[in-house]
């Protein structure tokens, strides 16, 4: 299978109901993308298909042929970081930083679907676990990353 990750073409031979998940991480080594539930619960796992937050743990790899997968570590094509990243690092939003990828990943599709939301909009679309919770920060975080 060919896998575009991140602007780059990868060859992989594998199962075609390998998670993607373990792909990313264990085949091309990108670690940015976390394990948390494996049951598409935490959101840890989220990256981008086609600029969709999807959960990787339990996506085929199959599934993800011919589509764009963007992580963590390609979020910001430019060098610079993204407008998301930057809010979070002004707002100080990580505790132990395990969900924070993912967490990010989520918000960064939210906000190229929908660049001003609302409370409840927000609410809605962020729906991965913070154990250490960092719920408030990161609403903070969205709300300044849209109006920058
Ligand atoms: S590890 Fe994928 S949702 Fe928890
Ligand atoms: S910052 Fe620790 S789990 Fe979210």
């Amino acid at each position: 299978m060919k896998l575009n990750v991140n602007g780059i073409e990868h060859q992989i031979d594998l199962e075609p109901d390998t998670p993607l998940l373990w792909v990313i991480r264990d085949n091309l080594g990108l670690t940015g993308t976390k394990f948390g539930c494996g049951i598409a619960q935490c959101g840890a796992c989220t990256l981008h298909l086609d600029g969709k937050a999807v959960r990787s743990c339990v996506l085929p790899v199959s599934a993800a042929v011919g589509k764009k997968i963007t992580t963590i570590e390609g979020l910001s094509q430019t060098g610079a970081s993204h407008p998301v990243q930057k809010a979070w690092q002004e707002i100080d939003v990580p505790q132990c930083g395990y969900c924070q990828s993912g967490q990010i990943m989520t918000a960064a599709a939210l906000l190229q679907a929908n660049p001003n939301p609302s409370d409840a909009q927000i609410e809605s679309a962020m729906t991965n676990l913070c154990r250490c919770g960092s719920y408030l920060r990161i609403k903070q975080a969205i709300k300044k990353a849209a109006n920058a």
